[in-house]
C-alpha cells in the first residue's frame, strides 16, 4: 500500500512539474484529490482494511496529500506569476514612444507677418504702442480731424457700443492721438491691431481686419523720410528689387496724403493676375501729419512735423503668400493654416 502511494506521489509530482498552465494544475488536482481521484480512492478503500492498518495507511495518505498539495500550490503560484507577467508585458504602454501622427500647433500667417513687421520697425527704433479696440468717437474720428458730419465717416461705419460716443475702432490711427497726448517729439511708434467696419464679407472685405499704424514726429521730418522708410519696408517684405510710388490721395488727418503702391512682387511689375495687369499693388495710405492733429495733441506744428502711415496687415499677408481670398485668413481652415508652418 505504502509503495502504491509513493508511486502515485512521484508520478503526480512529475506531472505537476511539467504542467504549463493553471488549468493543467487544476486538472491534476481533480484527478488525484477530487471526489473520484486516485488518492481519494485510497481513503475510501480504507474501510476494507484490517483495523490495525487503518491508522498507518491514513497517515501515509495524509502525508501524500500534504506533499502533493504543497508542490501543487508552489507550481500554481509560479505559473500565475508567469502568466501575469506575460499579460502585463503585452499590455504595457510605452509613453516615450515617438508617435508619428502627433499634431503640432502653428503660427497663423497674419501673426507670422505681424511679428516680422514689428521686428522690422523696432529694429529702426520704433516703439510698439497699444491702444484700445473699443474706442471713443473722439480718438477714432474727432481728434483725427473727422468731425461728426464729415463725409469720411461714411467709409468707416462701425458698431457703436454707445451711440455717438463709443465705437469699435475703425482704424489704428486712433493710436496716433493717444501716443501724441502722452509723448512729445521725437516720436517713432507703431501700433498694430484689430479694426472693425460695417462691411459684408467677401474676397476682399471683412468686418474685422488688422492694421499697422506708423507715426514719426520730430523737427524737420519730411516726405523724403516717409518715402525712404516705406521703400525699405517694401523691399524687406516683397523683395529687394521692389519699387514704390506715391499717388495723391486724401485722408483728413494727413496733409498732403498719398496712396502708396509697390511694384508687383509676383510679376516684377510686368502685369499679372495678382496686380490685375497694372504691375502695381496698392499697399497703404500715408501722409504728413495734419497741423490740426498736432495742435489737438498740444504739439507745435510750426516747430514739429511728422508723417504717418496705415498698412492693412491682412493685405500684406495676402500679397506675400499670394492668397487670393481674404476669407481664408479668417476661417481658420486647418488645411489652409497647415501650409504656413
Ligand atoms: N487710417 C486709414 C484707413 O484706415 C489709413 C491711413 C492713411 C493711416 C493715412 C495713416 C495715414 O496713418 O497717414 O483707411
Amino acid at each position: 500500500m505504502q509503495n502504491k502511494i509513493n508511486v502515485l506521489v512521484a508520478e503526480t509530482i512529475e506531472k505537476i512539474n511539467s504542467a504549463q498552465t493553471q488549468k493543467e494544475i487544476t486538472d491534476i488536482k481533480v484527478e488525484v484529490m477530487g471526489k473520484n481521484g486516485a488518492l481519494t480512492s485510497f481513503m475510501r478503500n480504507m474501510k476494507d482494511l484490517p483495523n490495525d492498518q487503518k491508522p498507518l495507511v491514513g497517515k501515509f495518505v495524509n502525508e501524500a496529500r500534504v506533499k502533493i498539495e504543497s508542490v501543487l500550490d508552489a507550481k500554481f503560484k509560479e505559473i500565475s506569476e508567469k502568466e501575469l507577467k506575460a499579460k502585463l508585458d503585452a499590455e504595457k504602454i510605452d509613453i516615450t514612444i515617438d508617435k508619428h501622427d502627433r499634431k503640432m500647433g502653428g503660427i497663423h500667417p497674419i501673426n507670422i507677418v505681424r511679428r516680422k513687421v514689428v521686428d522690422f520697425f523696432t529694429s529702426m527704433g520704433f516703439i510698439v504702442a497699444d491702444s484700445p479696440e473699443v474706442e471713443t468717437d473722439y480718438y477714432n474720428f474727432e481728434a483725427l480731424n473727422i468731425p461728426k458730419d464729415h463725409p469720411a465717416r461714411e467709409m468707416q461705419d462701425t458698431f457703436y457700443v454707445v451711440p455717438e460716443k463709443i465705437v469699435l475702432r475703425t482704424q489704428t490711427s486712433a493710436g496716433q492721438i493717444r501716443t501724441m497726448e502722452v509723448n512729445k517729439p521725437p516720436i517713432k511708434m507703431i501700433n498694430v491691431g484689430r479694426v472693425y467696419r460695417s462691411d459684408d464679407i467677401d474676397a476682399t472685405h471683412s468686418p474685422v481686419f488688422h492694421q499697422i499704424e506708423g507715426l514719426v514726429v520730430d523737427e524737420k521730418i519730411t516726405m523724403c523720410d516717409l518715402k525712404g522708410i516705406l521703400e525699405k519696408f517694401a523691399k524687406a517684405f516683397f523683395g529687394n528689387e521692389t519699387n514704390i510710388r506715391f499717388r495723391p490721395s486724401y485722408f483728413p488727418f494727413t496733409e498732403p496724403s498719398v496712396e502708396v503702391d509697390a511694384s508687383c512682387p509676383h510679376c516684377k511689375g510686368k502685369g499679372c493676375r495678382v496686380c490685375k495687369g497694372t504691375g502695381w499693388i496698392e499697399i497703404l495710405g500715408a501722409g504728413m501729419v495734419n497741423r490740426n492733429v498736432l495742435k489737438v495733441c498740444d504739439i507745435d506744428p510750426d516747430k514739429y512735423t511728422g508723417f504717418a502711415f496705415g498698412v492693412g496687415l491682412d493685405r500684406i499677408t495676402s500679397i506675400i503668400y499670394g492668397i487670393n481670398d481674404l476669407r481664408l485668413e479668417f476661417e481658420n481652415d486647418i488645411r489652409f493654416l497647415k501650409q504656413f508652418n
